[in-house]
C-alpha cells in the first residue's frame, strides 16, 4: 500500500529557500533584527521536500523548528546569508527568498559592550546600506533557473501595494514576486498568510489566503508550471 502524500512533480528539482530575519551586532550583546519568524519559508521548504525536491534550506534565527528533510544551512547576518545562498544558487533551480534581510547594518560593530556613559543622553548609530541578495540573484541567474521574492508590506490600499509590488519586481530581476501584507499584528508570527504573486511582466497569477502551508503549495504549483 502506497500511502497518499503530495505530487511528486518536484522529483529531480533544487530548490534553495532563505527563511526568517537577519541580526546585524551592533556589539557582542545587541543587534539590530527584525520579526519574521521564518514560518512561510519553513513551509515552502517543507512543501518542496514533501513533492520530492532536493532542498536547502537557508535559515536565520527561526522562531520555530525547521522541518526534516531538507539541508539547513544556518546564518545570521545579511552578509553571512549572502555567501551561502550564492554558494547553493550554484546548481539550483529554484531559489525563494522568504527572508527578511535586513535593508542596513552598523557601520561599526563594538568589540566591547556599549556603555551609556560614553554616550551620553542620546545617541545615533551610523548604518550602511547591506547588498541585495535578491537582486545579485537575479542579475547572476543561469538560464532554466527561477528567482522568487518576497515583499511584505505595511500598505493597506490594495491598489497602492499592488504598485509597490510592480515597481519592486521589476527593480529587482525576479521572475515571480510574492506579495503579503504585513503590520503589527499581521503577517509574523501567524498561522495564516494572504499573498498575490506577480510575474515579470507585472501579471498577477496567484491571489491565495490560507494556511502558511497551503499558501507553500500553491506558490509551488507556479514555480512547477514554470520549471
Ligand atoms: N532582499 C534581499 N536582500 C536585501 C533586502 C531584501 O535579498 N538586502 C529580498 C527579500 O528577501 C525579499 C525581497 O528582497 O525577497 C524584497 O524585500 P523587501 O524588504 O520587501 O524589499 P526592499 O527591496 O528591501 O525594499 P523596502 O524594504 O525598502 O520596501
Ligand atoms: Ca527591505
Amino acid at each position: 500500500v502506497v500511502a497518499a502524500g503530495p505530487v511528486q512533480d518536484l522529483v529531480g528539482t533544487r530548490v534553495v529557500v532563505t527563511a526568517g530575519g537577519t541580526r546585524e551586532p551592533l556589539d557582542p550583546v545587541r543587534f539590530l533584527g527584525n520579526r519574521s519568524s521564518g514560518r512561510q519559508g519553513i513551509a515552502i521548504a517543507e512543501a518542496a521536500a514533501a513533492r520530492g525536491a532536493d532542498v536547502v534550506l537557508i535559515a536565520a534565527h527561526l522562531e520555530v523548528p525547521p522541518p526534516g528533510g531538507v539541508e539547513l544551512r544556518e546564518v545570521s547576518t545579511a552578509l553571512e546569508m549572502q555567501d551561502a545562498a550564492a554558494a547553493a544558487s550554484a546548481d539550483a533551480d529554484v531559489i525563494v527568498m522568504a527572508a527578511a534581510v535586513a535593508d542596513y547594518r552598523p557601520v561599526e560593530v563594538s568589540e566591547g559592550k556599549i556603555k551609556k556613559d560614553d554616550r551620553g543622553d542620546s545617541m545615533t548609530l551610523e548604518l550602511v546600506r547591506n547588498p541585495d541578495i535578491l537582486a545579485g540573484l537575479a542579475a547572476a541567474k543561469r538560464d532554466g533557473q527561477l528567482v522568487v521574492g518576497f515583499a511584505a508590506e505595511t500598505e493597506t490600499d490594495r491598489a497602492r501595494q499592488l504598485e509597490l509590488g510592480r515597481s519592486k519586481i521589476a527593480r529587482k530581476g525576479a521572475d515571480l514576486l510574492v506579495l503579503n501584507r504585513v503590520g503589527w499584528n499581521e503577517g509574523f508570527a501567524t498561522e495564516r498568510n494572504e499573498i498575490t504573486v506577480l510575474d515579470s511582466t507585472a501579471d498577477i497569477v496567484l491571489e491565495f489566503a490560507g494556511s502558511k502551508v497551503s499558501v507553500a503549495h500553491r506558490i509551488l504549483d507556479v514555480i512547477a508550471e514554470r520549471l
